[in-house]
């Protein structure tokens, strides 16, 4: 086998990041082989689920907000739940500023890449620009061939601080590799490798050029996301990757490390469908969960004999763990008076919890809330 070419100088652009494919050798392996049957079977067990869902729209507004939370605290932008959900009810985050503001910019770069990429439109530069700009709020797009940029070390050992890894530069080289790696998720003849390995090669692939002076991890989880969609093994961007990828960054940045530094594909890509099986089991007891508050919820609603349209008052109340009365009104469901009035009669069953913020009502679906807080 030819061995992988590594970067030897933590410190000098790595020019020489190879093309993609990368050898099979290199993920060939008994281990890797096992885990990614485990990753493709919960998987399935996800999609399998979330087909099932109906109203998908409402839930999956709530499960991409997590995503979106966990891969922003991977830059230590902490937020609370509070201050999210109630950005988010607001629906004008374009006047946020803060955690909140990045939060949402991530999720709405899911979606907007989400659909960018239906149909016959196939990843392109254009696609990685267009995440970059959206979580960034940046204008540019990629970074100059001069920019010195690398990756610091982080944590507070002797080498924190250091440079762990310094991605390429100069005239037309990451335009070069972008290119190839396009290529490579696009051409499935030519390119002929299970989905979820060449999703964890891409992403590393991607990370190694850096393409942006920032927001190259949050574009590259991103497009984890939406590679699954685009090759069809999950409809919808549902899968709530970020949090383990955050609940085990310190094997994130070693296993990234360990490919340019080692040649050590095998860890990085064990990682890295370890994460696919142990989200899509979160996801997917979460889904579960959420299915099942909303019946009993319904439930409770329809008992209560006085409520009209109780299948559509219950809908909206799971789109967003905060509800106000103008959800209710502007889609038409009830006049002001009515959803208020419902919307305390809730509070007094204990189903909701009605917090006064700025002067504003604001109705919190304490059960969503839990399950989603957890
Ligand atoms: N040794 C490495 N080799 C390649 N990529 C790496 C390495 N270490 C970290 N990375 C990637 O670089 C990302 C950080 O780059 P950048 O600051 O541009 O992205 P970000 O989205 O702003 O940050 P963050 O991921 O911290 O939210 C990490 O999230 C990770 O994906
Ligand atoms: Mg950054």
């Amino acid at each position: 086998m030819m061995p992988y070419p590594i970067n030897s100088d933590r410190n000098k652009p790595w020019n020489n990041l190879p093309l993609l494919p990368i050898d099979k050798d290199l993920y060939e392996d008994i281990q890797v082989f096992a885990q990614l049957g485990n990753a493709k079977a919960a998987l399935g067990r996800l999609q399998g689920r979330s087909i099932a869902i109906p109203n998908q729209g409402l839930l999956i507004n709530s499960i991409s907000l997590q995503e979106a939370k966990a891969s922003n605290a991977i830059e230590n932008i902490f937020t609370t739940d509070d201050e999210l959900y109630k950005a988010y009810s607001e629906q004008q985050h374009k006047q946020l500023e803060g955690p909140a503001k990045e939060i949402l910019n991530y999720r709405e770069a899911l979606w907007l890449g989400y659909e960018y990429l239906q149909g016959d439109q196939s990843f392109d530069e254009a696609y990685f620009i267009k995440m970059y700009r959206t979580v960034s709020q940046f204008n540019d797009g990629i970074r100059p061939a001069v920019a010195q940029i690398y990756i610091k070390e982080g944590g507070s050992g002797p080498n924190a601080g250091k440079a762990s890894y310094t991605p390429p530069r100069g005239p037309g080289i990451l335009e070069e590799k972008l290119a190839n790696l396009i290529d490579f998720l696009n051409d499935d003849q030519q390119y002929q490798l299970d989905p979820l390995l060449k999703m964890a090669i891409g992403h590393y692939q991607f990370e190694a050029i850096h393409p942006f002076r920032d927001g190259n991890g949050r574009t590259g989880r991103i497009f984890n996301i939406h590679y699954l969609t685009k090759k069809g093994l999950l409809d919808y961007p549902i899968l709530f990757l970020s949090r383990y990828i955050m609940d085990n960054k310190e094997d994130y940045y070693a296993t990234l490390s360990g490919i340019a530094q080692k040649g050590n594909w095998k860890n990085w890509l064990l990682f890295m469908l370890k994460a696919v099986e142990i989200t899509a089991n979160l996801t997917y007891n979460k889904i579960n969960d959420i299915i099942s508050a909303k019946d009993a919820i319904l439930e409770a609603i329809v008992a209560q004999n006085n409520i009209s349209r109780p299948e559509s008052l219950v809908s909206t109340l799971f789109t967003e763990p905060f509800t106000r009365v103008k959800h209710l009104t502007e889609r038409g469901l009830y006049a002001e008076n009515t959803a208020r009035k419902y919307l305390d009669e809730l509070s007094v069953m204990g189903i909701l919890e009605k917090r006064m913020i700025q002067g504003n009502s604001y109705y919190l679906n304490l059960e969503l809330y839990r399950i989603l807080s957890e």
